[in-house]
């Protein structure tokens, strides 16, 4: 049964069948997640329970009409249906990091569906997997299934697949794809486990320092290794996880900032903390109000205004106070207050932000000035952000922060699109510390006018001495959607 899973290959593109494929995929994906959503909340014989494996079924068999079988496998971060890759569109990121975690909790490599599998078969199916969530059931997850007489389901361990060379190049240590591959398990882990901190704490009131630590912990191992692919994913904006992936950003860009401050890795782990709970306060902001774009009634910016001390409050809630929460109430309570205390909450007395507050605070302006539009504007590009804050805004930040900003994000932070000396078209993925204004990027157009297709990846790892940034171009001066590109 440990034939190789994905048929190895990248599509080739203007491939019908791995156009179908790619298309049924996705619809697969989304119904697959929706599906384990609701067996988690539902009982099997629910009605919601039941329509949603009516839709599955149904897509599933879909695919089956032209192929032997289905085998959906994940592998380094990415899902294949048949061996043609799964693109996680921005649309689809949050789908398709959450089910690659459901993998990589049961050790999963993938799961074949022969012809003849029924809805009752997947029912089965389902009440195993949800079992197997606990890691000794995990290990027996293709046993339990043999046994219950399962034989159109074929669980495949990450083990037993043959991942032959699409994942042989991720044992090279400092190889591009690996690293980036390494730096979005730790960061979608950190999202979705940053969802799960932040439903809680609305629920009991203060947040969980514990599991906030374990979260933060990967995202300062990968820095302090100096791999800064991690610091590029912060620049994916357009999925429905923002919020939460907004905490992680700001822990990322602070942990990074702190490092080329020359911060201890101890007080990197601490920073990276506190700027994970910075807007915690926030759960007790009514949601409609969170939400609103803009034109907020006073009573409703005094809603907002209120964030910072909510979560001083929260944090008061935790069993014994360690130095750490003294740090993390910190945080929230001076996240606003600017480094001239023109900001909020307003304080009579002389008051200056902690060194902490100081990276946290411009890492939460750079990351939410990128990512919210306002009523009559589109959301400023990272360049445009970054321009912004050297303006004449630069006195509201700590000048030494200002500067970490810069050595973190590169002078083309990830996100920008770049026209180059040798007329490449680029898009910056990562910043490359050795030289701040040579990114890694995605090349988008050739010199010669041909733009690549979205599936085919040519990268500069970073962009060769040789070259040089002409410009930054704006989002206007492109058909191609610069988040699209970096979400694949
Ligand atoms: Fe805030
Ligand atoms: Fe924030």
């Amino acid at each position: 049964m440990s034939e190789s899973l994905p048929r190895s290959g990248a599509p080739q593109s203007g491939d019908a069948d791995s156009g179908r494929l790619l298309a049924m995929g996705s619809e697969l994906l989304v119904r697959f997640s929706a599906l384990l959503r609701t067996a988690r909340t539902h009982d099997v014989s629910n009605q919601a329970f039941r329509r949603q494996l009516q839709d599955f079924m149904g897509v599933l068999l879909q695919v089956m009409e032209e192929e032997d079988e289905v085998a959906l496998a994940a592998v380094a971060e990415n899902f294949y249906l048949n061996g043609v890759r799964l693109k996680a569109s921005a649309s689809l990121l949050t789908v398709y990091h959450s089910l690659i975690e459901e993998f990589d909790r049961r050790s999963l490599g993938g799961v074949r569906f022969l012809q003849g599998v029924s809805p009752a078969e997947m029912e089965r199916f389902l009440q195993l997997f949800m079992a197997a969530e606990d890691a000794t059931l995990a290990e027996r997850l293709p046993e339990a299934v043999a046994e219950a007489s399962i034989e159109h389901i074929l669980p495949v361990p990450a083990s037993d697949l043959d991942k032959g060379d699409l994942t042989q190049a991720l044992d090279e240590e400092r190889d591009p794809v690996g690293e980036r591959g390494r730096a979005k398990k730790v960061f979608w882990r950190a999202v979705l486990g940053t969802r799960r901190i932040v439903v809680r704490a609305a629920q009991t009131g203060r947040p969980d320092l514990r599991q906030a630590k374990r979260l933060v912990q990967p995202v300062v191992d990968s820095i302090m290794r100096n791999e800064y692919s991690i610091v590029g994913l912060t620049a994916l904006k357009e999925h429905d996880e923002y919020t939460y992936a907004h905490c992680v950003n700001v822990s990322v860009l602070s942990v990074s900032m702190g490092q080329a401050l020359g911060l201890p890795r101890q007080a990197l782990a601490d920073l990276g903390v506190t700027a994970l709970l910075h807007d915690i306060g926030k759960v007790a902001v009514p949601g409609d109000v969170l939400r609103k774009p803009a034109g907020l009634t006073p009573e409703e910016w005094g809603f907002i205004q209120r964030h910072p001390l909510e979560g001083v409050k929260m944090m008061f809630r935790m069993p014994g106070l360690s130095s750490l929460t003294l740090d993390a109430m910190r945080v929230c309570l001076e996240h606003h207050m600017n480094f001239d205390i023109t900001g909020y909450p307003e304080i009579e007395h002389e008051w200056a932000q902690a060194t902490m507050t100081r990276i946290v605070a411009l890492a939460d302006c750079f990351d939410a000035m990128t990512a919210h539009r306002s009523y009559h504007q589109r959301a400023r590009t990272p360049f445009e952000g970054l321009q912004y804050l050297l303006g004449p805004t630069r006195v509201q930040f700590d000048p030494a922060v200002l500067w970490s900003l810069i050595r973190t994000v590169g002078l083309y932070p990830a996100g920008s699109m770049l026209l180059t000396q040798s007329n490449h078209v680029v898009l910056a993925v990562s910043p490359n510390p050795a030289d701040l204004r040579r990114p890694y990027c995605r090349v988008l157009v050739r010199p010669d006018g041909t733009a690549l297709p979205e599936d085919v990846e040519e990268t500069w790892d970073p962009m060769p001495q040789s070259d040089g940034v002409v410009r930054v171009l704006r989002p206007e001066e492109s058909t191609i959607d610069a988040q699209e590109r970096l979400a694949a």
